[in-house]
C-alpha cells in the first residue's frame, strides 16, 4: 500500500482525482469502480471541474458502483442511484447506458448479483476502484466478518453502520437494514484501488486497515493483499498511523526514485 497524506480533505480529494485522471488519460475507455458516502464528494467535484475546465473526457468510460440500499427506488433522495446522478453523473459526459449500480429493487437478488459480477467481467474488469471506509473498517457494505473472498451479494448492515448513516435520513428507522454490495473478493480483482478517508472518526479504522493484521474484522485490511492500492488521507484520518514518518519520507523521495 502507498499512503499519501494531505493537510486537508480538499487537497486529499485533488490528489486522488489526479490518480483517476491519470487512468483516463492513458485508457480513455477505462472502467471505474465508484463509491458513495460523504468522503468521495470532493473527488467527484474535482473530476467534474477537470471535465469542465480541462477537458477530461468520460465519453468512453464505464462505471460500476459498489453498493445500493435494498428497498430504495432510484428516485429516493438517499438511494445511491440518486446520489451518483446528483453528485457525479450529471456533471460529466459518461453515457448513461455505461453506468451500472446494483439494483435495490430487483425481485431476484441472487440472479441480479450474478449478472452484476458477469457484467463487470464482460466489460474487462475494473481499472480503478474508488473506496471509502466505514468507522468499523468496512469497504462497500462488507461489514466485519464478511468473507475476504466474498462476491456481490445481499448483506445485513451492522447497527453501527445504520447509526453512522442515519444522519442522511429523517429518522434512524428509515435507514435500510439490507444492502446489495460488491464483495471483498470482487473489489480485490480491480487493477488499481484508491481508498479515501478524511476526519478523525476514520483514524482508528484506517490505522487498523493499513497497519493492523489482515482480518475480516476490518475488511479494508484485505487491501494489504492487493498489489496496487493507494490510500489518500487527510491529516486527521492519518492521526493514528504509527508509520506516518515513513509514508511522508517515501512521498518526499519519490521524485528521485528509479522509475519502474
Ligand atoms: C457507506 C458506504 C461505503 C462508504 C461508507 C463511509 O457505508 N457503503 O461505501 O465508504 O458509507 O461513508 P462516509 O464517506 O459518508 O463516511
Amino acid at each position: 500500500m502507498e499512503v499519501i497524506i494531505s493537510k486537508t480533505s480538499e487537497a486529499m480529494s485533488k490528489a486522488a482525482a489526479l490518480e483517476v485522471a491519470d487512468v483516463l488519460n492513458t485508457k480513455p475507455n477505462a472502467v471505474l469502480g465508484l463509491a458513495t458516502g460523504s468522503t468521495p464528494l470532493g473527488l467527484y467535484k474535482e473530476l467534474a471541474r477537470l471535465h469542465k475546465e480541462e477537458g477530461l473526457n468520460f465519453s468512453q468510460v464505464t462505471t460500476f458502483n459498489l453498493d445500493e440500499y435494498v428497498g430504495l427506488p432510484g428516485s429516493h433522495s438517499q438511494s445511491y442511484h440518486y446520489f451518483m446522478h446528483e453528485n457525479f453523473f450529471k456533471h460529466v459526459n459518461i453515457p448513461t447506458q455505461n453506468t451500472f449500480i446494483p439494483s435495490g429493487t430487483t425481485s431476484n437478488y441472487k440472479a441480479f448479483c450474478a449478472w452484476y459480477e458477469q457484467r463487470i467481467a464482460d466489460c474487462g474488469g475494473i481499472d480503478v476502484q474508488i473506496l471509502g471506509i466505514g468507522t468499523d473498517g468496512h469497504i462497500a457494505f462488507n461489514e466485519p466478518t464478511s468473507s475476504l473472498q466474498s462476491r456481490t451479494r445481499l448483506k445485513t448492515l451492522a447497527e453501527s453502520t445504520i447509526d453512522d448513516n442515519a444522519r442522511f435520513f429523517d429518522t434512524r428507522e428509515e435507514v435500510p437494514i439490507y444492502a446489495i454490495t460488491m464483495g471483498v473478493g470482487t473489489i480485490l480483482e480491480s487493477q488499481r484501488i484508491v481508498l479515501l478517508a478524511n476526519g478523525k472518526n476514520k483514524a482508528k479504522a484506517i490505522a487498523e486497515a493499513v497497519e493492523g493484521p489482515i482480518t475480516s474484522m476490518n475488511t479494508a485490511s484485505a487491501l494489504q493483499m492487493h498489489g496496487s492500492t493507494r490510500v489518500f488521507l487527510d491529516d486527521e484520518a492519518a492521526s493514528e498511523l504509527k508509520m506516518r514518518e515513513y509514508y511522508d519520507w517515501v512521498r518526499d523521495k519519490k521524485p528521485g526514485a528509479p522509475q519502474l
